[in-house]
């Protein structure tokens, strides 16, 4: 059962397709290992939700604006070439950037239904209220699950689709599982369906540095409040003061590494494990890697996965890129 509201919008949870680690398993698998690691979707509880929103207003954080930018210019040509029935945006969000492709549907009397999928699903409904207070023709058609437990049970319609992955999450996945994902999209889609991806590209590295490490401490707090969401869903013992947040860009492999830095030893008891795991003096876990593209790495990505490019619509001031793709 779906989550019921006032104004009619429900998520629909989407069953896995396949059998994911659970944040148990991350952890003890991730954690409790010589080089620690945990996969980003922690991080996006109700807080880290709203902290990435802040984030993408803080001024060194250059991907939210050009990638909006770069929307509102391409959104006309996008909707007239794809002519959507139906627009499922994976890892939605705050629902944010789509309103360019709304007013453009608008302008073209063209009216997709928005089916946004997301593991926060208090943000989908409001965001798809807000959206729907816009937009008066808008069906919104939330999906609620991990997109990486497969999208076999993601119900695709007759008609054209078009399918969204935006703000550089792709980036968020090292290589194999980019074009592991990738390729689950693909075998998603029908002949008429198209995919927009967002994916942000190599830069100087002191502007990428500066994105991760915002002087107002958005980033650091966003990093921090995973060990919140470990001390509450795991009963863990972490006392935040103890950890610093630490992102670098590493221009061998094109991608920013997110760290937290234990600052002195600690031990960490975790009630449902059921263990304690020691922390060292200087000991970092990685919690994200954000991978940053050329045009061309990013279009052999996709090539990789069965697409092929429709268009590419790049911003140069601050280089992103935006490319509508078909199943090839
Ligand atoms: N697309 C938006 C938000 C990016 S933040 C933008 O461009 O600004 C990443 C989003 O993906 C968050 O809303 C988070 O909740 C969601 N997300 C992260 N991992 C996910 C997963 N495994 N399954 C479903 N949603 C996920
Ligand atoms: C969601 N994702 C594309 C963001 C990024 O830039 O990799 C997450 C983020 N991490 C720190 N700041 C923003």
């Amino acid at each position: 059962m779906g989550i019921q509201i006032a104004n009619e919008i429900t998520c629909q949870p989407i069953r896995p397709t396949k059998s994911v680690p659970s944040l148990i398993d991350d952890v003890a698998a991730g954690l409790f290992s010589a080089q620690k690691q945990l996969p980003p979707k922690y991080f996006y509880d109700d807080r880290g939700s709203e902290l990435f929103d802040r984030i993408c207003d803080e001024p060194e954080y250059y991907p939210t604006r050009t990638e909006d930018a770069l929307l509102k210019q391409s959104a006309d040509h996008i909707i007239a070439t794809v002519e959507p029935s139906r627009i499922i945006e994976f890892g939605s969000g705050m629902s944010r950037k789509i309103r360019h492709l709304f007013d453009a549907c608008s302008k073209l009397e063209c009216y997709p239904t928005y089916v946004p999928f997301d593991v926060c699903d208090d943000v989908m409904i409001k965001s798809g209220e807000q959206l729907a207070e816009t937009y008066s023709w808008l069906n919104v058609a939330p999906l609620s699950g991990d997109y990486t437990a497969g999208l076999g049970n993601v119900p695709i319609s007759a008609g054209r689709n078009l399918l969204m992955f935006l703000g550089g999450t792709i980036g968020n996945f090292p290589e194999t599982e980019a074009v592991a994902f990738l390729s689950e999209l693909r075998d998603l889609m029908g002949i008429d369906d198209q995919l927009l991806i967002g994916a942000d590209r190599v830069k100087q590295p002191d502007v990428l540095h500066a994105a991760y490490n915002d002087v107002a401490g958005v980033t650091a707090k966003f990093n921090l409040n995973l060990l919140d969401v470990l001390n509450r869903e795991l009963g863990a013992t972490f006392d935040r003061s103890n950890f610093e947040h630490y992102a670098f860009y590493d221009p061998r492999k094109n991608q920013i590494e997110m760290h937290l830095v234990c600052m002195h030893d600690q031990e960490v008891w975790f009630e449902k494990l059921q263990r304690s795991l020691e922390f060292k003096e200087g000991e970092a876990m990685r919690t994200e890697i954000s991978r940053k593209f050329t045009r061309e790495t990013l279009e052999q990505m996709l090539l990789s996965a069965g697409f092929e490019v429709v268009s590419h619509y790049e911003a140069s001031a601050h280089p992103f890129s935006l490319v509508l793709a078909r199943p090839a």
